[in-house]
């Protein structure tokens, strides 16, 4: 925690997110965070939103990330309900995270309005990630996935929002669909380090959902979003290539089957 909080104005800090372990293999040796985001309920449940994702759920993912990864620092997002409730509620569900998963840290979306609640935690041994600009588990009270600081007025409030958290002791902030110069104002302005999606080259780091990245998500894909990869088609290739085999009994291959000997090559 320690060394991504000293990161400040120096190497970019990598962040991808992950659900299960043997992604957290895969993406282990690439990056300095796996964010087991709530981001899960949408690309691997099919919700339509975070909201119905529970701490049960983040619990179950973040101990499979933690069994996968080796050296990158792991953090699990609080889901919604978890935390807005009370200091104590938050401290509560973050304890039970942070015990049962064995990862680093917790995340939780807020500004002005969760600063007490991270200082409550900090000052309690949880160490904190914030997330201030797109908060999509206010989807419902925003009015959609809307990027923000368009208006001066709104860029204020979000600038309020991430000093405000920085100041409540957050070792590192989520700066999430905000328009450009707003994340890197709010990275010149906090202390803490500032970790990019659809914010700015100049963050402190950046983060994207790993299944996005691959092509994995394809339900809608926001401008922030670049594909490093077309897992998604080369998943139906591999499933079209396997249904035809099937069909035409030509798999399985002696070579997959048990007590069958491989056909001698014939002589003469
Ligand atoms: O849930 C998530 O994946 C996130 C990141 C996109 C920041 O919160
Ligand atoms: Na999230």
């Amino acid at each position: 925690m320690r060394d991504i909080a000293a990161r400040k104005g120096g190497d970019p800090v990598v962040v991808l997110t992950c659900y299960t372990a043997p992604m957290a293999q895969f993406l282990d040796p690439h990056v300095d965070i796996l964010l087991v985001g709530d981001s899960l309920g949408m690309v691997v449940y099919g919700m339509d939103t975070t909201l119905a994702v529970t701490v049960d759920m983040m619990i179950a993912h973040g101990q499979a990330a933690m069994r996968g990864s080796r050296k990158a620092m792991v953090v699990v997002d609080m889901p919604f309900g978890s935390y807005g409730e009370s200091p104590a509620q938050a401290y509560r569900n973050a304890a039970r995270i942070l015990a049962e998963t064995g990862c680093t840290a917790v995340k939780l979306e807020g500004g002005v309005e969760m600063a007490e609640t991270v200082r409550f935690l900090v000052d309690r041994g949880v160490p904190v990630m914030g997330h201030v600009g797109l908060k999509p588990q206010m989807v419902h009270a925003t009015g959609g996935f809307r990027a923000q600081g368009r208006t001066e007025a709104e860029a204020e409030h979000v600038r309020a929002d991430a000093r405000a958290i920085a100041e409540a002791g957050a070792f590192s902030l989520v700066v999430e669909g905000t328009w450009e110069p707003v994340a890197r104002q709010i990275t010149e302005e906090v202390g803490c380090v500032t970790i990019g999606i659809g914010g700015s080259p100049l963050c402190d780091g950046q983060v994207l959902v790993t299944e996005d990245i691959l092509g994995l998500f394809n339900d809608f894909q926001p401008k922030f979003v670049k594909r490093y990869a077309e897992l998604g088609a080369q998943v139906s290739e591999a499933a079209a290539a396997y249904a035809a085999e099937v069909k035409a009994r030509r798999f399985p291959g002696p070579e997959h089957c048990f007590g069958v000997k491989k056909a001698e090559p014939q002589k003469g």
